[in-house]
């Protein structure tokens, strides 16, 4: 059985995914020897504790795929009761030196069994210098390195209607964001990437639902548009790391959260011509931030301090990397998102449908 899983998945997936398919064999493995519940199936089980596959990145590098199995032994209990589990519980102490335990990628070492009995996880993942990859929210074939030779200062002239409501609906929300913020460009891109990763997803989640009604692909767009939420929330995560949000700032970004997701619905339901029109400029109002915020840090107004370790991983950035470093990769990211929402608005312009066009999936 595992050597047919094998096969079929060394067909079907790229490099990375040979990793995702080993895993999953090797749960699917397990669960039928654990399953068995005899002495022969947990001894199969026991002497597949650890299991190790290379892991292959875009960029190259190799990494080390490992799965603890003494979860597995754990998640047996539903299979083999009470009696095998205790057995399997006394062996894996006696083997590690402590009580069986997973470590599920959130820290918490308790959760043995739930992931390991539906043989989803966890995996641990190893970098290269052999320290572990601590993030489980992305991975290392997810990473990359930012364009940051992309042209920042391409601008759409808005000559029709729509398009003039559209920038004139950015360049109005730009003055209570300044009046708030002033100069204060850490808080402020924090805040304002609560926002930027909200259009994304919305007009992501709307073509997904045109693909079920219609039966019909969207041309890569859904999983573009995704991709921007995401990579707009991991400006976030990087952010937060360097900001710390009062509370009267989070509950700022409810209310606003509560609007804004509800009016670019709406939005982008009368008219995803003038819903991206506006998303394009607001990346250029972005930029624009983003600039400024640069110019504070070469002025010393704002320390430029070591770039967070999130941010290292996620643009493989060189580890002496500072606060200026992850703002100029943070910009880049946005004149990306400026183009392929210019784009999709563009696409509408020219009577077609955003289908018709192969979306630019991975643009970074
Ligand atoms: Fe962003
Ligand atoms: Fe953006």
């Amino acid at each position: 059985m595992s050597m047919m899983l094998v096969s079929r998945r060394h067909v079907a997936k790229s490099m990375v995914g040979i990793a995702e398919g080993t895993i999953r064999l090797f749960s699917s493995a397990t669960t039928t020897a654990c399953s068995g519940t005899g002495a022969a199936a947990a001894a199969a089980a026991k002497q597949s504790t650890r299991m190790g596959v290379p892991t292959w990145t875009k960029s190259g590098a190799v990494y080390w795929v490992q799965m603890d199995c003494g979860a597995r032994s754990a998640g047996t209990v539903a299979l083999g009761g009470k009696d095998d589990y205790e057995e399997e519980k006394k062996q894996h102490a006696a083997d590690h030196g402590s009580k069986p335990s997973v470590d599920n990628g959130s820290g918490n070492k308790d959760e043995k069994g739930i992931a390991s009995y539906w043989g989803v996880g966890p995996t641990k993942l190893t970098k290269e210098d052999g320290t572990e990859w601590k993030w489980t929210c992305f991975r290392p074939w997810e990473t990359y390195k930012a364009d940051v030779s992309i042209d920042l200062n391409k601008h759409h002239v808005p000559t029709t209607f729509l398009d003039k409501m559209a920038y004139w609906t950015v360049k109005s929300l730009r003055w209570p964001t300044d009046l708030f913020f002033q100069r204060r460009y850490g808080c402020r891109a924090m805040m304002l990437e609560t926002v930027a990763a909200v259009p994304g997803m919305v007009g992501g989640m709307l073509l997904h639902c045109k693909s079920l009604r219609r039966f019909e692909h969207s041309g890569g767009w859904i999983k573009a548009l995704l991709e921007e939420a995401e990579n707009e929330r991991m400006h976030l995560m990087t952010f937060m790391e360097v900001a710390k949000p009062k509370w009267y700032e989070r509950a700022l970004v409810v209310t606003v959260q509560g609007v804004f997701f509800n009016a670019y619905l709406l939005g982008y339901l009368l008219s995803p011509k003038f819903a991206h029109r506006m998303v394009g400029y607001l990346e250029e109002e972005a930029i624009h931030s983003y600039t400024e915020f640069l110019k504070e840090l070469d002025k010393g107004n704002i320390e430029n301090v070591p770039a967070p370790a999130i941010a290292i991983d996620y643009w493989q950035l060189p580890p002496n990397s500072t606060l200026r470093d992850v703002v100029t990769v943070v910009r880049a990211d946005e004149a990306h998102h400026r183009d392929v929402n210019h784009f999709a608005s563009d696409i509408h312009y020219h009577g077609r449908q955003l289908k018709e066009s192969p979306a630019p999936i991975g643009y970074h």
